[in-house]
């Protein structure tokens, strides 16, 4: 294995200890409102300490830009990381949230990590060698008519968040599909297409913590990732389109005549 992939993998499985813990006593945590609906906990604080504490030890001279805290340091390397994915299902014990780490040097995903603790699933991909759930090699699904397609998405949920040009882009996804799903973790969203549970994906309005791992994972399952013109930006503009190849072209010609009206 990449060691630097060891590394993350490790760094996964402690933040995955920490949540696992805290879920015992979900009552009991302190929560704060970063805002509107975006909620923060000692434990998403706590994980990420942690998993940037472990890459420091190796890597001391790497750069993170970590959900939580920010960007640090400044490298070629760069750790992107969220330590807890998922928060308000975290929050309301719904067992579906994970934790997030991808490597980029000079702007390119390396390695990545999706780990998910209630079922204890390991994602994990390095660039060139694949994608792997559990040591296993996953591939994205061969569906290719979009009207049999199942499709992840996440809702924009703050304020301000094109909230009237995401329901035309749904109603059109919902009626050209087999259905929809909305998990809530956008990380494990996209492990899910890079397993091919799910044949395609799209979001606005994501942080490149939510969607630098499970990019690689997809890209390395043969799938393709970009944003809503197609381009590459989305680590850039939060806006992301992703699927097996052919569904990714379809989800592209579905989507792309709202992404106009999107601020
Ligand atoms: C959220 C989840 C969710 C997505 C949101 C993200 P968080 O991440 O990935 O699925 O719809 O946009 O912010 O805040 O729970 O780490
Ligand atoms: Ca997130
Ligand atoms: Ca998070």
């Amino acid at each position: 294995m990449n060691p630097m992939l060891g590394f993350a993998v490790k760094a996964a499985r402690r933040a995955g200890d920490i949540i696992n813990r805290a879920a015992e006593n979900i009552e009991q945590l302190t929560v704060q409102h970063k805002t509107k609906n975006d909620l923060v906990s000692e434990v998403d604080r706590a994980a990420e300490a942690e998993i940037i504490n472990s890459l420091k030890n190796v890597y001391p001279e790497h750069a993170f830009l970590a959900e939580e805290s920010g960007r640090t340091g400044s490298s070629e390397f760069e750790w992107i990381i969220d330590p807890l994915d998922g928060t308000t299902n975290f929050l309301h014990g719904f067992p579906v949230y994970g934790v997030s780490i991808a490597l980029a040097y000079k702007k390119q995903l390396q390695v990545a990590v999706v780990f998910d603790p209630c079922r204890n699933d390991l994602y994990t991909a390095s660039r060139g060698a694949g994608a792997y759930l559990n040591e296993k090699r996953i591939r994205v699904s061969k569906r290719d008519k979009l009207i049999d397609c199942l499709i992840g998405t996440g809702f924009p949920f703050k304020a301000n968040s094109d909230i009237e040009t995401y329901a035309e882009m749904f109603k059109t996804v919902a009626l050209n599909t087999a259905g929809i799903r909305r998990p809530g973790a956008a990380a494990l969203d996209l492990a899910n297409v890079a397993a091919g549970r799910l044949d395609g994906f799209w979001e606005i309005g994501l942080s490149p913590w939510d969607m630098a791992a499970g990019a690689l994972l997809i890209k390395e399952a043969g799938g393709l990732v970009g944003d809503l013109e197609g381009e590459d930006q989305f680590l850039e503009t939060g806006k992301i389109i992703a699927g097996n190849p052919k569904i990714f072209a379809q989800m592209l010609s579905t989507l792309r005549p709202h992404s106009k009206k999107l601020t």
